[in-house]
């Protein structure tokens, strides 16, 4: 079967040509465990940093041999897992870059494929869904009346955030993304009341007049630059939720990521570090409550798709420029075998 590795160990960040085709043995189905095809694979940034040993103390794979990491949507071909069978369908956060994946016990969810589009289950209701709800929901607690600041807002964990953040009762949602297309996804798909192009000339000052009322939330994606602004926006007792430093992920020194003190203590503000790790085991109660969302239409989401697996080294060096347009999927193979 094919499996994408890298090619060498990285002493840069990854671009589409780190990537290489091997023929890897098929896996064997470990005891407790299944074998899936895969069918949707997840193009993550946090792989750019692990891919390179930054991430979590995760090691990245072994070149010419080991798969690239992602999350993947797939169907069992073989089971050794008490209830699971054949033909189920599984998500699994470390299924990789190849064709078929041996996903041990503990390692993989059953999923309803009636309760929501089979793809889903890698963007919103996956790993960044999963994101977004604790971030707004369990660590910010948004409700009723908050005004909510997103930035990487076109992404796939900020444009749910967003969402989550005014089905839950918040009276105003903006975004902060890159470019017009970007910001076109946030206000026409997602709902969000503005997006500010960080990208156009003043948009500070824009961002500044389109929230007079100071944000009593802010999620942040992309930098502790960017979340000192979110600040200088915010009113007294804000809640930021620290999510991600999509901007430092390709630097090839590691930074400091600076935040102000003397800004947070004049603001009162709470900093709620966010890892999506400790709501695990909360995923079944998120994807229940955020299927319904989607069937009544209140919870969008946007793919930036690729089919086969060979066009995932493009797509992933396009995720890593920050080129992506809502959340990076690639089809490795067809849903009904
Ligand atoms: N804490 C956790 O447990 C956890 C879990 C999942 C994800 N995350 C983080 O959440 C953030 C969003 O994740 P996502 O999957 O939804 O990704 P995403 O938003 O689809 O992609 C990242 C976005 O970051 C922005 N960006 C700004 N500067 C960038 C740069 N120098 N290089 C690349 N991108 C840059 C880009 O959007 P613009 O063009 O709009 O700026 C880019 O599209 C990421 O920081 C991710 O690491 C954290």
């Amino acid at each position: 079967m094919k499996r994408y590795t890298l090619k060498a160990a990285l002493t840069a960040a990854p671009t589409a040509e780190d990537f290489t085709a091997i023929d890897a043995p098929s896996p064997e189905c470990p005891e407790g465990g299944v074998v899936a095809r895969v069918i949707y694979l997840s193009l993550d940034p946090y792989v750019g940093s692990r891919l390179r040993g930054r991430h979590m103390g995760e090691t990245p794979p072994t070149p010419m041999q080991g798969a690239i990491p992602g999350a993947i949507v797939g169907q069992v071909v073989e089971s050794r897992a008490a209830g699971i069978a054949e033909g189920d369908y599984v998500h699994a956060m470390e299924g990789g870059w190849q064709e078929y994946c041996a996903l041990p016990a503990g390692h993989f969810r059953k999923v309803d494929p009636k309760a929501a589009p089979l793809r889903a289950h890698i963007g919103v209701l996956g790993m960044p869904g999963l994101t977004a709800w604790a971030g707004i929901t369990q660590l910010a607690k948004a409700g009723d009346g908050d005004v909510v600041l997103v930035d990487a807002a076109a992404g796939s964990v900020g444009g749910t955030a967003g969402q989550i953040a005014r089905i839950k009762g918040a009276s105003k949602v903006v975004g902060v993304a890159g470019g017009p297309e970007k910001c076109r996804l946030v206000t026409e798909t997602y709902g969000f009341d503005a997006c500010i192009d960080y990208r156009a000339e003043g948009w500070q000052a824009a961002l500044k007049e389109t929230l007079p009322e100071g944000a009593s939330v802010f999620f942040e994606n992309v930098s502790a630059d960017m979340a000192m602004i979110a600040l200088s926006v915010s009113r007294l007792y804000v809640r930021g939720v620290l999510c991600g430093l999509a901007d430092a992920y390709q630097a090839d020194t590691p930074q400091a990521h600076a935040l102000n003190a003397g800004a947070i203590i004049g603001k009162r503000a709470q900093m709620l570090g966010l890892v999506v790790y400790d709501f695990y085991p909360r995923w079944d109660e998120y994807v229940a409550e955020a299927s319904a969302w989607i069937s009544q239409g209140k919870l969008a989401f946007a793919e930036d798709h690729v089919t086969g697996l060979d066009n995932a080294p493009a797509l992933f060096g396009k995720l890593m420029r920050g080129g992506n347009v809502g959340k990076p999927i690639v089809t490795v193979s067809e849903e009904q075998a």
